[in-house]
């Protein structure tokens, strides 16, 4: 029989990435990284896909990360704030520009390095456990424009490096480490996943899959050089998740939804199996794609997996064999049908707190291994009173409903997970569209989608709630 119990030690916390928080982006000789040519408005979306080129910013555009919330110069009080709600646990990246400023410069960076020592000592002064992903939507711009980013090989061994050095480094302060975040979002937005731009006429599929090849070496060696270095060091892979159902019943749409998943689990696949699935490998023979290894990549793949999986989740996914109906396809980043038994937030993305359960349930019985959700959140519109207040009701209804799914995976099916860290804890820039107003966040930050605001952090209901979900290890979800 199941308890209502969460374990002992289990990391609630929240989470963040560089280039949507922290601002300063050339400040402490930070380079320019591919996120900050990524623009606010209509030219943010071909930018992320890599259509069109912008290898520089120009005065026509905005650009969202520069300054985002200021979260160099704020991370002392957001820190604390996060305390204050009890966290156990904070996820963030690193800016690898801010390490190495142009990715192969033959020396780190000594200020940046000092700024991430800075962040971690801050909160192991609070008891807050860092849960760091190397590369979050981040590449060195030089290396885009010189090498052309992860499609090419030379990239393995520059991530190596930025690996060598940061878990040298850190390796007293840090345990757990995420090679790529949502390594699957090389396929969807592959400049933002992986600073891929498409020449005219290329077969860009496998430019992608490619790119990915070196990625999941990327992993490997990573992972390889993190035990190696500090055997205690866990290593993630993470993914974009949420499962495909299928529109009907009809045996052709649930083939489709088998392949649709596939599309995605095929990065976890390697990185927690230890090689290319037999299906990916037919895939990649049909379409052509002649996937480029060295000597030793399999062997390399195979002694390297993984220790645990962590994902996203916001939404599950639908799918139809059916031309004529996928037609109607939503635009989202992940192409999915309208569900019309699900609920949508305000930017479309639909909302299904039983599907966080069965995603839980899908990836524990295919890779059985501890899983770790390391974004979860509504993004909605906030309305502050003067004094910075947000009565959001609808994020905590949000989140209430994910956590009993998630305590019944947990509880009822014998799911193994490590922590929850909802996304944008405090307010930050959003990925897909680069505005502020889509707010994740227990704390509102004063800052609108032009950029006016005076960078004010202010506590939401949802931080009263969220404190108590801790403080209770979840067994008062209010
Ligand atoms: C994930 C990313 O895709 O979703 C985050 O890892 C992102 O970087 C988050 O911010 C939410 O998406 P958005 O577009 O609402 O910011």
């Amino acid at each position: 029989m199941g308890t209502n119990r969460l374990p002992e030690g289990f990391l609630w916390g929240g989470a963040t990435a560089a280039n949507q928080c922290e601002g300063a982006y050339l400040e402490g000789k930070k380079g320019l990284s591919t996120v900050d040519v990524i623009p606010a408005g209509k030219d943010r979306f071909p930018v992320g896909m890599g259509k069109m080129k912008m290898f520089e910013c120009d005065k026509e555009h905005y650009y969202p990360s520069h300054e985002a919330i200021d979260f160099y110069h704020h991370y002392k009080e957001d820190i604390a704030l996060f305390a204050e709600m009890g966290f156990k646990c904070f996820r963030l990246s690193l800016a690898w520009a801010r390490i190495f400023p142009n990715g192969d410069d033959a020396e780190p960076n000594e200020e940046g390095l000092k700024f991430y020592d800075a962040v971690f000592d801050e909160c192991l002064k609070h008891g807050i456990e860092p849960l760091v992903t190397i590369t979050h939507f981040d590449v060195p711009m030089n290396l885009v424009k010189t090498i052309g980013s992860w499609r090419s090989r030379k990239m393995v061994g520059y991530y190596e490096r930025l690996c060598e050095v940061i878990f040298n480094r850190y390796k007293d302060k840090v345990k757990y480490w995420l090679t790529f975040n949502e390594i699957n979002m090389l396929l969807h937005l592959p400049f933002i996943g992986a600073g891929l731009v498409f020449e005219e006429g290329e077969n860009q599929e496998a430019v992608k899959y490619q790119a990915a090849h070196h990625q999941l070496i990327a992993s490997a060696k990573a992972t390889k050089i993190a035990h190696e270095i500090n055997p205690e060091f866990k290593i993630g892979c993470m993914l974009a998740a949420g499962n495909t159902y299928a529109n009907t019943c009809a045996p052709e749409d649930v083939w489709k939804s088998i392949e649709k998943d596939r599309e995605n689990y095929f990065f976890i696949d390697v990185q927690s199996r230890g090689e290319y699935p037999s299906y990916a490998k037919r895939m990649l023979e049909k379409q052509d794609i002649d996937i480029k290894m060295e000597e030793g990549d399999e062997e390399l793949l195979k002694n390297n997996t993984v220790d645990f999986i962590s994902f996203s989740y916001y939404s599950s996914r639908l799918t139809s064999a059916d031309p004529e109906i996928s037609a109607e396809t939503e635009g989202n980043v992940f192409a999915t049908l309208k569900n019309p038994y699900l609920k949508a937030s305000e930017w479309g993305w639909q909302i299904d707190p039983l599907g966080l359960r069965i995603t839980l349930n899908v990836l524990y019985d295919r890779y059985q291994k501890p899983l770790f959700i390391v974004e979860n959140g509504l993004g909605a519109v906030d309305n502050p009173d003067k004094d910075g207040y947000v009565e959001d009701d609808y994020r905590i209804g949000y989140l209430r409903e994910h956590i009993k799914a998630m305590k019944d995976a947990v509880n009822e099916d014998g799911v193994e997970l490590m922590g929850y860290t909802p996304w944008g804890c405090i307010d930050l820039v959003s990925a897909s569209t680069g505005e502020m107003k889509k707010r994740y966040g227990f704390i509102y930050v004063d800052k609108d989608n032009e950029g006016n605001g005076t960078l004010k952090r202010s506590r939401k209901k949802s931080f009263y709630w969220y404190k108590k979900v801790i403080e209770t290890n979840g067994e008062d979800l209010g």
